[in-house]
């Protein structure tokens, strides 16, 4: 499918490929009962992604007092944060030992609540010099050991969750220029050319090793697509993408954009997913999602992933704790939203 854009055929696609269905597991969508405890059998994890705003606060943290009674008031047992990038916007003054690590990391998000790991993974903001890139200060908080923050390198692979796992996560660093030879944030703030070929060299290595989990799941800070104003990124298009779909990926984890979305496309093997609501301003859509969707929403909010041997259920959330947009994905790859 050229470029992979989906027109405005999506509608009937979508009417015609997913079998929609009313899933009573997806929760407090209009009509149907929310349970209140989780799938015994599921396992559970939340994701946020753009959060550690500098300028203002009250964003990031009304999103962080929804995930809290979220997870509460259904006795989530979360045992995953997922960090979407962007963790760091403006100066961290005093790098790993910063007191922000605190006040918009630690004790928003607390271990009360959440007592796992929280894997985070690098946008644009944390290369950002301001005046400090915030990189390697990231690298050395999960270094050192006392936190739940796990950042063991640029790009890394675990399993989730950590006992009888489900998922193979590939943690990604997507900061590289649009287009060869070029930046749109300035050499300092991207993957050299030679890491992007080491990463890709990796990444593929990683695909081809044998796996024992049922899910093959790949995040990464910039969105492959989106309808947000950021658009769709030509070298992730050209160097991921073909490789997505030859081994089969299943889900794309993103943020970048400040908004809530789910695509899909035709004959793609991969659910594109971006969770960008953590507490940066929030921006326009550039593509309206009856033209390419079957989600996009300008709003704050946080993402739930659960899943079982059988299928991955995923939601958006609104920063008022109600389901936006759900659906599962089965381990045949069909897609049923709710
Ligand atoms: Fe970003």
């Amino acid at each position: 499918m050229d470029s992979l854009v989906v027109d405005v055929t999506r509608r009937r696609f979508l009417r015609q490929t997913f079998a929609f269905s009313a899933l009573a597991a997806l929760g407090s969508v209009p009509g149907i009962a929310a349970p209140q405890t989780s799938d015994a059998s599921a396992a559970d994890l939340l994701m946020i992604g753009d959060w550690g705003y500098d300028t203002q606060h009250e964003a990031q943290a009304g999103v962080a007092v929804a995930m809290r009674k979220y997870a509460q008031n259904r006795r989530l047992r979360t045992q995953a944060l997922l960090m979407l990038g962007d963790n760091w916007y403006g100066a961290l003054e005093g790098g790993a030992t910063s007191e922000r690590w605190q006040t918009q990391f630690e004790q928003l998000y607390p271990a009360s609540v959440f007592d796992c790991p929280s894997y985070a993974i690098l946008g644009n903001h944390d290369y950002q010099r301001w005046p400090e890139s915030k990189v390697e200060a990231e690298l050395e908080y999960a270094r050192a050991g006392r936190s739940r923050w796990k950042m063991p390198a640029r790009w890394y692979r675990f399993d989730f969750p950590e006992r009888n796992p489900l998922i193979t996560f590939i943690a990604l660093d997507s900061n590289m220029p649009f287009k060869d030879g070029t930046s749109d944030h300035g050499r300092d703030f991207t993957l050299t050319p030679q890491q992007q070929v080491e990463q890709l060299a990796w990444l593929e290595a990683e695909f081809k090793r044998p796996r024992a989990t049922p899910f093959l799941v790949v995040m990464g800070h910039h969105p492959v697509y989106s309808d947000g104003p950021h658009g769709d990124h030509p070298v992730l298009i050209r160097d991921w993408d073909p490789l997505f779909r030859k081994y089969k990926v299943d889900l794309y984890l993103a943020g970048h954009d400040h908004d809530l979305q789910h695509l899909e496309f035709e004959n793609h093997p991969t659910s594109f997913f971006l969770s960008g609501g953590g507490g940066a301003d929030l921006y326009d859509l550039k593509i309206d999602p009856s033209k390419r969707g079957p989600f996009a929403q300008k709003v704050y909010g946080f993402s739930h992933l659960s899943v079982t041997s059988e299928k991955m259920v995923l939601r958006h959330l609104s920063d008022g704790g109600s389901i936006l947009h759900a659906f599962t994905k089965t381990r045949d790859g069909k897609v049923n939203i709710a």
